[in-house]
């Protein structure tokens, strides 16, 4: 065994990324310039998007992407409860009221509750690509066409995800991405905003700039002060500095995904044989997982062990682990101002019961994967009913 803990994250910047931050701060100029530009035609590049426009975080990005669509108070918004608080966040900072539907065991929003959710005041969905698989968009699709409802994506884990060949945006009206520091492409705090739709992507980039008609590079550029204020929003632009990582990172994201695709496999490798002890992540045919996070669900009625006791086992023989995500019922706010009882998302309820997120990132070594599913291994024969 190793003599320091295996991280449950661990972030390294590249070379180029650091390169480019000192580039932007040797200039002083910090607010969105050619950077920005180039981060962002590299992302509609990777993701093989229509039109992107940086911000400065993904629950930003989602509410920017609620504006522009005009969803307001009085709208609900079909999610999952089965995601970070910021996808709630964000319904609720336009003033609209969060709709939940129960999740199935790919742990992704289940279309069948979705469609049981629909209202009168329904006006958009927000499905979530947890951990980077991506949802059932065809069933999904059908529910939007139907009712002639937007789709947005929380695609925050995402980046590296496709449905049926295509990347998550082709699939969707907007799909949002994390760049927070621990995503697999990461520029310290941001996001992007990513459509097919030039309408959306002209309003999102207004909106988060306080409505303003010209950024100021614009209009340092044009040499002319003058702007107008088209609208009221918010302020939530991407800084030239965190796009200059994010550019930096961009460079060895490829990298970088290959070597998750092969922790992947190995872990599935190490694990496959105790299928009756653990559920591996859901793989589909129809799709190419992201691999932001890698969840495993312990089968309980196998093991003598619950959750927090089996990752405090982990901790202890030297292995960090997490929980992605604690469901939006779980916390006393949410229980409270939507009244949410568990028992109505009976998938979600039992699965965050069984969930236990291991290590997953380019610097873990094939020998680290090795070490982290011995000790799985060891838990579950001393926890074996
Ligand atoms: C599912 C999901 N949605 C949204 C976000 C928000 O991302 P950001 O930190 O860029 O706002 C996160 C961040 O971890 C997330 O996991």
């Amino acid at each position: 065994m190793k003599n320091s803990k295996i991280p449950l994250f661990d972030i390294q910047l590249s070379k180029q990324a650091i390169s480019n931050a000192t580039k932007v701060l040797e200039t002083g100029w910090l607010s969105p310039g050619k950077m920005t530009k180039d981060f962002e035609k590299k992302i509609l590049s990777l993701t093989d998007s229509p039109y992107g426009v940086s911000v400065s975080s993904a629950t930003d990005g989602l509410q920017l992407v609620l504006m522009a669509l005009g969803i307001g108070y009085g709208d609900e918004v079909i999610t999952t409860p089965f995601t970070f608080v910021a996808t709630i966040e964000a319904i609720i900072a336009v003033g609209a009221t969060p709709v939940f539907a129960d999740i199935d065991s790919s742990l992704n929003i289940d279309p069948e509750d979705v469609y049981r959710k629909v209202r009168i005041n329904t006006k958009a969905i927000i499905t979530v690509d947890i951990a980077g698989l991506p949802c059932n968009y065809d069933a999904i699709n059908k529910i939007c066409t139907e009712y002639k409802l937007p789709l947005i994506s929380d695609s925050a884990h995402a980046i590296g995800s496709s449905y049926k060949g295509k990347s998550i945006v082709h699939h969707v009206d907007a799909s949002v991405i994390s760049f927070h520091a621990t995503k697999n492409l990461i520029c310290g705090e941001g996001g992007i905003v990513l459509t097919q739709h030039k309408m959306i992507a002209d309003a999102v980039k207004i909106l988060s700039r306080h409505g303003m008609t010209s950024s100021a590079s614009e209009r340092k550029e044009k040499n002319s002060w003058e702007y107008d204020v088209a609208t009221t929003g918010i302020k939530a632009n991407m800084s030239e500095l965190h796009a200059a990582v994010g550019l930096g990172q961009a460079t060895v994201y490829e990298k970088e995904q290959t070597k998750r695709v092969k922790i992947v496999e190995r872990y599935i490798e190490n694990l496959s044989d105790h299928s009756e002890q653990i559920t591996l992540p859901k793989i589909s045919d129809d799709s190419t997982h992201g691999w932001h996070l890698f969840i495993i669900k312990l089968n309980l009625k196998s093991l003598n062990i619950e959750r927090d006791e089996f990752i405090k086992e982990m901790d202890a023989l030297g292995v960090e682990c997490g929980v992605h995500y604690k469901p939006i019922f779980e916390f006393t706010y949410y229980q409270a101002a939507f009244e949410m009882n568990p028992e109505e998302y009976p998938q979600t309820a039992q699965a965050w019961k069984r969930i236990v997120t291991l290590p997953l990132y380019p610097s873990l070594t094939l020998k680290d994967v090795d070490i982290i599913c011995s000790q799985i291994k060891t838990i579950i024969k001393k926890n074996k009913k």
